[in-house]
């Protein structure tokens, strides 16, 4: 068991270590793998809010995005509708880009960050000029769960 957490620990370094810092001060395309359901049109809006901001998209159209949340740990408190992984980190829900270079420039020690639900005015969920607050959260193994950052 205790090996185990060893081995798991030594994995999530190694993916954590992917994507370097030259690489995001240069500007060049982030790799970002994205899951989501066919019928979700708001999740093809979040992929172009991607595109637009210099992330090279992996689309992956899956009927199952519930199986890949749990594969990942993104608990029904975070979960929205599509997760993506980059740089080994867990990105759930209508995050705005600059929050998904933050974290790639700060690297802290998470599991993931996630807007929960899919609140109207985030990236892909533009509903005229409605804006909903919302809060960025981050979450780690155990589940807990921090601001990363707000929008009022
Ligand atoms: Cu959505
Ligand atoms: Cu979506």
């Amino acid at each position: 068991m205790k090996l185990l957490t060893i081995f798991l620990a030594i994995g999530l370094l190694v993916v954590n270590a992917g994507i370097k810092a030259e690489t995001i001060e240069a500007g060049k395309p982030v790799d970002i793998v994205v899951y989501r359901s066919p019928s979700c049109n708001c999740c093809g809006k979040w992929l172009e809010h991607l595109k637009n901001n210099n992330f090279n998209v992996k689309d992956i159209v899956t009927g199952d995005v519930q199986a890949i949340k749990n594969k990942y740990g993104v608990s029904k408190e975070m979960a929205s509708c599509h997760t993506a992984i980059v740089d080994g980190y867990v990105v759930e829900g209508h995050l705005p880009a600059n929050d998904i270079m933050k974290l790639l420039k700060t690297k802290p020690k998470i599991v993931g960050i996630a807007v929960p639900g899919m609140p109207s005015g985030t990236p892909g969920m533009e509903m005229g000029g409605r804006k909903d607050p919302y809060k960025v959260m981050s979450f780690d193994r155990e589940n807990h769960y921090k601001v990363f950052s707000s929008y009022e």
